[in-house]
């Protein structure tokens, strides 16, 4: 399980895109009785808006593409020990981590997803969700295993996907959610200690 000693646990935030979870998990770190610290983000794009977020509250960050996934898992490796990071967050970051970077941080790396999982691993899970025809749809946080989207569930929380919906307002709807249940899950973990 995580350990934290009396100090803030160290957390490390992936990101591809956007960034939004990212935001929601640095604003919940930043709560007067917040244990986690951010301590860096690692991105595979460098366009990433998220990383906007990031030069602006100086949290440090690092881009590798992962096209070499296995150098470029090595040098991220290398950054997480020297900044003893504890957790690691996957807020959509869309490369898929190697069995053996999973295995170092086994039972640390946890993922945010946009579906009731075990429903719709994988992409486009809002569309398949309307297509068909479910009433609910809504977010998990799992821990990260090798198999894509099938780790042990943290949290889970459903919306109501009404019949007017589309892909774009489920989206919403769903990532309006994310950003509570990330920090709920990671309170989570931390309490187990
Ligand atoms: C979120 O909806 C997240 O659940 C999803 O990507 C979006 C990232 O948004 N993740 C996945 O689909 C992972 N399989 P954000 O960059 O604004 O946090």
């Amino acid at each position: 399980m995580i350990k934290s000693f009396g100090n803030k646990t160290k957390v490390a935030v992936f990101i591809s895109g956007r960034g939004t979870n990212f935001k929601s998990l640095f604003y919940f770190s930043k709560k007067k009785k917040s244990k986690v610290q951010i301590c860096i983000v690692i991105s595979n794009n460098k366009y990433a808006k998220g990383l906007d977020f990031a030069k602006k509250h100086n949290i440090k960050f690092q881009i590798y593409t992962f096209k070499n996934s296995l150098r470029d898992e090595l040098k991220v490796l290398q950054i997480l020990k020297k900044k003893k990071i504890k957790i690691i967050c996957l807020a959509g970051f869309m490369k898929i981590l190697s069995k053996e970077f999973i295995k170092r941080f086994k039972g640390k790396i946890i993922n945010i997803h946009p579906s009731l999982l075990p429903k719709y691993k994988g992409l486009n899970t809002h569309i398949r969700a309307i297509k068909n025809k479910d009433k609910f749809s809504g977010a998990t946080v799992h821990f990260v295993t090798p198999k894509l989207d099938s780790g042990k569930i943290i949290l889970q929380k459903k919306v109501k996907i009404s019949k007017i919906d589309t892909e774009n307002t489920l989206a919403k709807k769903v990532l309006k959610i994310e950003h509570k249940l990330y920090s709920a899950a990671i309170e989570k973990i931390l309490k187990k200690v």
